[in-house]
């Protein structure tokens, strides 16, 4: 066997900013572009003598080939020893748990998360640190810096390890240690929750179905829904992860999950519903006739996670993202603990779990999770709502009724205008930016505006600041419009408008948020002037 040190060109990698690589799987495929990224991150942190690391990945479309070029290029940079999940697979969630549990040197996450897969799909890659956590900017633009002039790449030339059983295989001089997937995952989640009580729900008739959306969290949902906690089999749908996601989009949200919506509208809705995205860090709630959104199930999920026993001694901090409702911080407020807005993008949440300010961490793009790994968690959230259930023994509805008579209601709505005109979408957002000084005072319908700004962080453990994170329009009337340009798509631009509103009292269920929301919903369009500069009349997703 021999290391061959192939010469490269400079390939621009990931932007710097953005917390991974992603990008068409053809470009992925192209000689050297995944080669240039991963000596790229080997290189920019300080090598791989001796380290060991973690790696998987969702099982899309060249994951295979992927996971195999990984352990070539590891070995030949003298890498140590490698965990890779078998058949080459993890959930983004296990592996943060992989690298956390068995302390290896960070990791490598093969996944587009929840965008398409296949050959015409896309592809994605990126690096976690020894905490478990998706990189701090100050690696990832290492890594980018690097990437720019990166003139070669280490492999090994040797056969594909066999990656179908667990157990050490080795690699030159490394060792490959094939693990089951789910395993320190499951285990985790059995000492947080209330397995006995969940298993009691279901021996009761409770009934729910979990749609894995033929992507990597089937064989975890299974582990544990079916197989630990009892659910009959059949609750876990499309759970054999398919490396082009069945042709599907396996975002979990009413537009890409209708057939979980239109069953829980249904008939014969069970009692409990939930979906996971591609790399398992996603979740969907909801309960018969009910969507629960991403911002109300984190405040839920706060205000009664001292049912699970990992949480029982209470919370430490609650922190979201700046354009995640202010539900969870109505729930901070009562408890007596934190709450932080960070931007978004999982990463900024490390440092306050690192530091034991936060416990429990959301986005209201459908991302849940708390510190016992350091990305978000899918089947997480679905285990502490099923060990909520299985205590309160309510209804989701009647959960979050009783949430909404306490703490008030939050209406909440997300629109996203994808694949706009890059440029036109940058000119509309670096509009906005220029007026937040003109903006207050004025009217828009039945809406005035109170503040406005473009949202900046510091963070208050490592001091370290992001700006530009989202412009923030405030409302008199307790309501609030926040855009911003998504930054993990592929082809264009999506401009993501977030609308908000407060009622106090009871949250008066039957009401539409949209129908709630449209003064607001209005007032965003009017000063953003989406339909002028976008030529869009409606958006193609609300959530
Ligand atoms: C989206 C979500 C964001 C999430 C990220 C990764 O990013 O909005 O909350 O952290 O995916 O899952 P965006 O496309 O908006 O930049
Ligand atoms: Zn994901």
């Amino acid at each position: 066997m021999r290391v061959k040190s192939v010469s490269t060109n400079p390939i621009a990698g990931q932007e710097p900013g953005t917390s991974g690589l992603r990008r068409k799987t053809a470009v992925f495929m192209e000689p050297g572009y995944l080669e240039n990224f991963v000596q790229s991150v080997f290189d920019a942190v300080g090598g791989l003598a001796g380290k060991t690391l973690t790696a998987g990945g969702d099982g899309r479309y060249f994951n295979d080939r992927a996971i195999q070029i990984i352990l070539r290029m590891a070995a030949a940079n003298g890498a140590a020893r490698v965990l890779v999940g078998r058949d080459g697979l993890l959930s983004t969630p296990a592996a943060s748990a992989v690298i956390r549990t068995r302390g290896t040197d960070g990791g490598l996450i093969l996944s587009a998360s929840h965008n398409p897969a296949g050959e015409h799909g896309d592809f994605g890659i990126k690096y976690n640190i020894p905490s478990g956590g998706p990189a701090p900017e100050s690696v990832t633009d290492a890594i980018y810096r690097r990437s720019l002039e990166i003139d070669r790449y280490q492999i090994l030339d040797a056969a594909d390890v066999d990656l179908s059983t667990t157990g050490i295989r080795t690699l030159g001089a490394m060792s490959v240690e094939v693990i089951d997937p789910v395993d320190i995952h499951a285990g985790i989640m059995q000492s947080l929750f209330d397995f006995d009580a969940i298993r009691a729900l279901f021996a009761s008739g409770f009934t729910m179905r979990f749609d894995a959306m033929h992507a990597v969290t089937g064989p975890y949902a299974k582990a544990v829904l079916e197989d630990e906690l009892g659910a009959p089999s059949g609750t876990v749908l499309n759970g054999e992860p398919m490396a082009d996601f069945g042709a599907g989009y396996p975002d979990p949200n009413p537009v890409h999950a209708r057939t979980l919506v239109e069953l829980m509208t249904g008939p014969d809705a069970p009692d409990f519903a939930a979906a996971s995205d591609g790399d398992g860090d996603r979740n969907m709630i909801l309960g018969r006739d009910i969507i629960v959104t991403p911002s109300d199930s984190l405040a839920v999920l706060a205000a009664n996670a001292h049912l699970a026993p990992g949480y029982s001694g209470g919370l430490r901090g609650i922190a979201r993202s700046m354009p995640t409702s202010r539900a969870a911080d109505r729930v901070a407020a009562k408890l007596g603990i934190g709450a932080f807005e960070t931007p978004t993008g999982w990463k900024f949440f490390g440092t306050l779990l690192d530091a034991g300010l936060a416990t429990i961490c959301g986005e209201e793009s459908a991302g849940t999770g708390s510190n016992h790994v350091r990305e978000k968690d899918g089947l997480w959230a679905v285990l502490l709502w099923l060990n909520i259930l299985a205590r309160r023994r309510e209804s989701v509805r009647e959960i979050l009724n009783a949430h909404w008579s306490e703490f008030g209601r939050d209406y909440y709505t997300r629109h996203d205008y994808e694949g706009v005109d890059k440029a036109a979408a940058e000119a509309l957002m670096a509009d906005l930016r220029r007026r937040p000084a003109d903006l207050p005072g004025r009217r828009c319908g039945a809406l005035r505006i109170a503040a406005a700004d473009d949202f900046s962080y510091r963070d208050p453990v490592d001091g370290s600041s992001a700006n530009g994170q989202g412009v923030r329009i405030f409302f008199e009337e307790d309501a609030r419009a926040v855009f911003r340009l998504s930054g993990t798509g592929t082809a264009g631009a999506t401009l993501r408008v977030y609308q908000e509103r407060f009622e106090p009292g009871s949250g008066e269920l039957g009401l539409d948020p949209q129908q709630t929301l449209a003064p607001v919903i209005a007032a965003a369009s009017d000063i953003a002037e989406i339909h002028a500069r976008l030529g869009r009349l409606a958006p193609d997703v609300r959530t």
